[in-house]
């Protein structure tokens, strides 16, 4: 008698609640289904793949950046990835950014966190302040759309009222063949923030910079292996796996990830590397300036790039021709093959691949904050009305 008028006011709940339940599960089977209908049936492209592919090199970035600086990000915030924690980001002094340009982060990529504070001693930019706190969307002068995270939140996005003086942000790393393709993104966003070169706020995985007082003076690091490959991302259909697996019937390559159950630390990461002569930055499609950390750790550590992605012009365009090995330089894995292992006989001819060190170094890029805060300068600085009317095109062609 008791418990009963306690459950009458839940009691008309429970049938909308149950519809609800019925419909989302509906809806998320057909998500999941579509999902899979990528565009490349041949490539089925699962989301959690290319995140895990992302995670680890994002991770390996952030170790190689060495930002256990609290101020950049938090290490151990990094080990729990992907589960994405929401840490105590809000304004504690809110009166202080009045005068700040503000970058609402619409959803924090990969789950990564950063501060405004880094922009400062990270890229000489000042006057930043990030926010996820949506309710403070009003008065963001620009919002951070990470493609990744769009998707469910499209149909609400189309409808927000936009705030004459807000730009809106398409912000994306991942190369087409692994990004969704959704209808409604043209005409939406004001800025693209992408590896392209022809992007609003250009953000490469990482670049040739020249050498300062600062950097140490370069030495080829102690090597005892050949050919080195870490894969987190293993599809068969891939072509840097057909190609892996032509390769390695005539040289041997020292193969870690999942796929060979060989796996090393995160604290050895560097060492591994930097103890290859050769590393297979191979990158998982092929499209115009999409060269990742792949290509720059190995170049950043002090071994050889063997390259496979867009053409050797295009590399060309951003890091030293002589740096790096291009697999379409051979008429096949097998002439590769024979290539590396004359250079393995031969130190001097080996150490070409380093000249460009003695004036340049490598260096890669801080996910997420690195956006943030060229996207935050952007904003301030350029006033000009602009519309990416046509993001599906430019993007996916
Ligand atoms: C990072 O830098 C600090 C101080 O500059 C140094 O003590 C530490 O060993 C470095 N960590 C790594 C992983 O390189
Ligand atoms: C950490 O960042 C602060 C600025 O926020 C800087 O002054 C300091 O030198 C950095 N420390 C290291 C070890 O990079
Ligand atoms: C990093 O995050 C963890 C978990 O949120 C927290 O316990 C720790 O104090 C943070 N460390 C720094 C240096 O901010
Ligand atoms: C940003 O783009 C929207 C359309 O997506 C447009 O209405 C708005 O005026 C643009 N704002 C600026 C500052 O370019």
């Amino acid at each position: 008698m008791a418990a009963k008028p306690s459950i009458g006011p839940f009691q008309h709940l429970l049938l909308p609640l149950f519809l609800l339940f019925c419909f989302g599960g509906v809806f998320y089977t057909y998500y999941n289904h579509t999902l899979n209908l990528s565009r490349f049936s041949d490539v089925p492209v699962s989301t959690h793949e290319v995140c895990s592919d992302k995670c680890l090199s994002v991770f390996q970035e952030i170790f190689i950046k060495n930002v256990t600086n609290s101020s950049t990000l938090n290490n151990s915030l990094v080990k729990q990835l992907p589960a994405i924690t929401k840490p105590d980001v809000t304004d504690k002094n809110k009166e202080n950014h009045d005068r700040d340009t503000v970058i609402l982060i619409w959803s924090w990529p990969f789950g990564f966190i950063f501060k405004a504070e880094s922009c400062s001693p990270q890229f000489g930019i000042k006057g930043c302040h990030f926010t996820d706190d949506r309710s403070q969307y009003h008065k963001a002068h620009g919002v951070m759309f990470h493609h990744k995270d769009i998707g469910d939140d499209l149909p609400n996005l189309l409808n927000m009222p936009r705030p004459h003086h807000q730009r809106w942000v398409w912000m994306n790393m991942e190369s087409p063949d692994n990004s969704q393709r959704w209808a409604g993104l043209d005409g939406l966003f004001n800025l693209t923030a992408n590896y392209q070169r022809d992007s609003d706020v250009w953000v490469p995985y990482g670049r040739i910079r020249e050498a300062s007082e600062q950097d140490k003076p370069f030495e080829i690091p102690p090597k005892d292996k050949l050919v080195c490959w870490i894969v987190s991302n293993w599809n068969p259909n891939f072509r840097r796996v057909k190609y892996f697996n032509e390769l390695s019937k005539h040289i041997n390559i020292e193969a870690y990830g999942r796929h060979f159950n060989r796996y090393f630390s995160d604290d050895d990461y560097v060492a591994t590397l930097s103890s290859c002569k050769f590393y297979l930055s191979f990158e998982n499609s092929n499209h115009k300036d999409y060269f990742t950390e792949k290509l720059f750790n190995p170049m950043k550590f002090g071994t050889v790039p063997v390259v496979l992605g867009p053409p050797r012009e295009n590399y060309e365009e951003f890091i030293p021709a002589e740096s790096f090995i291009h697999v379409d330089d051979f008429k096949s894995p097998q002439e590769l093959a024979e290539h590396l292992t004359l250079l393995d006989q031969n130190q001097e001819a080996y150490e070409q691949y380093f000249t460009w060190r003695q004036h340049f170094t490598a260096e890669g890029l801080i996910f997420g904050l690195e956006h943030a805060c060229h996207i935050c300068d952007h904003v301030r600085k350029q006033k000009g009305y602009r519309v990416v009317t046509s993001l599906s095109k430019w993007y996916w062609g």
